[in-house]
């Protein structure tokens, strides 16, 4: 896993290696990927593919590079004063905090347009790349995480549902948790069938994962997290764990990942899918009371 994890952070300098237009750009760009994080969304899609029988190639690494640059894009916007307004993020300052606001703004913006140039210059198929990079953009914009960024910071003032709450997490977190399962299913050329399956467990891989973050929010220090604790709650924050408290929140959890697994039980018989390495990952996220 380390060593994928290297192969990640490669596919991503690599992209960046070359680019002579703005040495600042770059910079900025290559101070949140550096910065670490968990690279669980491209660590997802490379466990699915190797589930499904597939050597990773070059190209593999480049679409989960791909997704980890949009949602490092993702995270130094939601950093944003007129967002979240965090300080920390990865356990360093924030990307506007080290730089300014319009260099983090446009640090986001490429970040969300180069993975479409490096998916592109693949070597996949044609067909599947045209595939893969309509899944990633829909998964990206107004049909996902945009889009779940809109409904929560409009969300802010109000006193929001469980329906409200779990429409913001499957649109800000769940479709690129979606992404990894899906993007699998389609380089391995499932049937379509098989690809509504896996868009099923992702989505349940995605709320899981929101609902987990908004737990450690409550309970987790900032040596844990490398991000603020507690911000939701001094923000007020309609939440899993405000809405339901702690104890449900586990609960939501646990069924959640417990209904992912179950489909990727069903895959491993349907689809001669060897489901060990995603169940380790899958049983990583479980937190307990
Ligand atoms: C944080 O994502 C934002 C959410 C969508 C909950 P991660 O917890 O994957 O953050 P990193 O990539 O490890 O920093
Ligand atoms: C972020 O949700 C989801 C994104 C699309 C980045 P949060 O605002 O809860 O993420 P953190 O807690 O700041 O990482
Ligand atoms: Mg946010
Ligand atoms: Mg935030
Ligand atoms: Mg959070």
């Amino acid at each position: 896993m380390k060593n994928k994890i290297e192969h990640i952070n490669q596919a991503i300098k690599h992209y960046y290696a070359q680019n002579k237009v703005s040495k600042d750009l770059v910079e900025a760009i290559l101070y949140s990927v550096d910065a670490g994080g968990k690279r669980i969304r491209p660590l997802l899609l490379l466990e699915m593919l190797q589930g499904f029988g597939l050597m990773l190639t070059e190209a593999h690494y480049q679409v989960a590079a791909g997704l980890e640059m949009i949602h490092t894009g993702s995270l130094i916007h939601d950093d944003l004063p007129a967002m979240d307004d965090d300080d920390y993020r990865r356990g360093q300052l924030t990307n506007h905090k080290k730089f300014d606001e319009a260099t983090a703004i446009l640090a986001g913006d490429s970040l969300f347009l180069d993975p479409f140039t490096l998916l592109a210059n693949a070597d996949l198929a044609a067909d599947i790349k045209v595939r893969l990079i309509a899944e990633l953009s829909a998964a990206s914009g107004s049909y996902g995480m945009v889009a779940g960024q809109m409904l929560d910071i409009k969300g802010e003032k109000s006193l929001l549902s469980l329906t409200d709450i779990a429409k913001i997490h499957a649109n800000k977190t769940g479709r690129l948790l979606t992404f990894p399962f899906v993007a699998a299913g389609i380089i391995a050329e499932l049937s379509d069938l098989s690809l509504a399956k896996l868009r099923q467990a992702g989505a349940l891989v995605g709320l899981a994962f929101q609902v987990r973050d908004d737990i450690l929010d409550v309970t987790a220090s900032f040596a844990e997290l490398g991000k603020t604790p507690q911000k939701d709650q001094k923000t007020f924050k309609s939440t899993y764990p405000s809405l339901l408290g702690l104890n449900e929140s586990y609960a939501v959890l646990e069924d959640s990942l417990d209904q992912a697994q179950s489909i990727f039980q069903k895959l491993s018989t349907e689809e001669e899918f060897d489901k060990t390495k995603i169940d380790k990952m899958l049983e990583r996220l479980r937190l307990h009371a």
